[in-house]
C-alpha cells in the first residue's frame, strides 16, 4: 500500500491579529489569546512570522507565546543573523525559514536553496544544533528539494500561493508539481508541510496530496474569524482538510 501521512496537522498562523492591532497601536485583538483559542479549537500548532520590520508579530508576542501556547511553536523568519539569535534564544519548536523584502505584502516566493546554498548549510547547522526543527518555505521544484536534503533539513513547506491563484488548467498543473515535489522530498526523508493562500477550497486537493504532515494557514482563517468567530473558522478549515484526506484513502 502506498504511504499516507497518519495525521494531517493544522498549524495556525495568527500573524494577522497582530495586524490588526497594530493598526491602532494598542494591545487589541492580542495574538496570544487567538493562539490560546486557536489551540482550544483544535489547531495543532502556532505559527508566527516575526518580520524584520516588525509590521505584525512582535519580539514581545514571541516571548508569551512561547511561554503562554502548549503547543508547538513554528517561528517563520527570514534567514538573517538578527533572527537567529532570536530563535537561539526563544527555542521554539520549529523555525521556518522564508524569504523576506520589506515592500512585499506577504512572503511572495519560495527560498532559493541553491542560490543560496553556501549562506543556509551553516546557518540550518546551528539551528538544528541547538535542536530545532529547521523547515524550508520553497517551491515545488526538484531542484529545491533536492538542495533541501542536501542541507540536511529534517522539513520542507511548499509554498501554495501558485497554486492557489492558478485557474482551470493551470490549477491542475500546479496540484501536479506539488504533487511530484512532496512524492520526492518523501523519498528522501524529508517531512512535507505545505501552506498560503489556502482556503476552505483550495485546501482539499492539497490536504489529499498523502506525503503532507502539516498545513500552515492564517489570512483566511482569521479573515473568516470576523465572521463566524476563530472557533468555527478552524473547525471548518479541519473539516475540508478531512475531506480532502478522505480522498487520499
Ligand atoms: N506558510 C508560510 C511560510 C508563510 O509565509 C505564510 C504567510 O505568512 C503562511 C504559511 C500562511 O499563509 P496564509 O496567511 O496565506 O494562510
Amino acid at each position: 500500500m502506498s504511504f499516507i501521512h497518519p495525521h494531517l496537522r493544522l498549524g495556525v498562523n495568527i500573524d494577522h491579529v497582530a495586524t490588526i492591532r497594530n493598526a491602532r497601536g494598542g494591545a487589541h485583538p492580542d495574538p496570544v489569546r487567538a493562539a490560546i483559542l486557536a489551540v482550544q479549537a483544535g489547531a495543532d500548532g502556532i505559527t508566527a512570522h516575526l518580520r524584520e520590520d516588525r509590521r505584525h508579530i512582535t519580539d514581545d508576542d514571541i516571548i508569551r507565546l512561547t511561554g503562554e501556547i502548549d503547543r508547538p511553536l513554528n517561528l517563520e523568519m527570514a534567514a538573517t543573523a538578527e533572527m537567529q539569535v532570536i530563535a537561539l534564544r526563544h527555542e521554539p519548536h520549529a523555525c521556518c525559514l522564508v524569504p523576506e523584502r520589506r515592500e512585499e505584502r506577504t512572503t511572495e516566493g519560495g527560498l532559493d536553496l541553491v542560490g543560496g546554498f553556501v549562506h543556509l548549510q551553516p546557518y540550518v547547522a546551528r539551528l538544528r544544533d541547538a535542536g530545532i526543527r529547521v523547515s524550508l518555505f520553497i517551491a515545488p521544484d526538484v531542484a529545491q528539494v533536492e538542495t533541501a536534503a542536501r542541507l540536511g533539513a529534517p522539513v520542507v513547506e511548499f509554498h501554495t500561493g501558485p497554486y492557489c491563484h492558478a485557474v482551470g488548467m493551470a490549477r491542475a498543473d500546479e496540484l501536479a508539481r506539488l504533487a511530484r515535489a512532496t512524492a520526492l522530498a518523501h523519498q528522501l526523508g524529508i517531512e512535507c508541510h505545505a501552506g498560503h493562500g489556502l482556503d476552505y477550497d483550495t485546501v482539499v486537493d492539497v490536504a489529499a496530496l498523502p506525503e503532507l504532515a502539516e498545513l500552515n494557514i492564517g489570512h483566511f482563517l482569521i479573515g473568516e474569524a470576523i465572521f463566524c468567530g476563530l472557533e468555527d473558522s478552524i473547525q471548518g478549515m479541519r473539516a475540508a482538510m478531512a475531506r480532502g484526506r478522505a480522498k487520499a484513502q
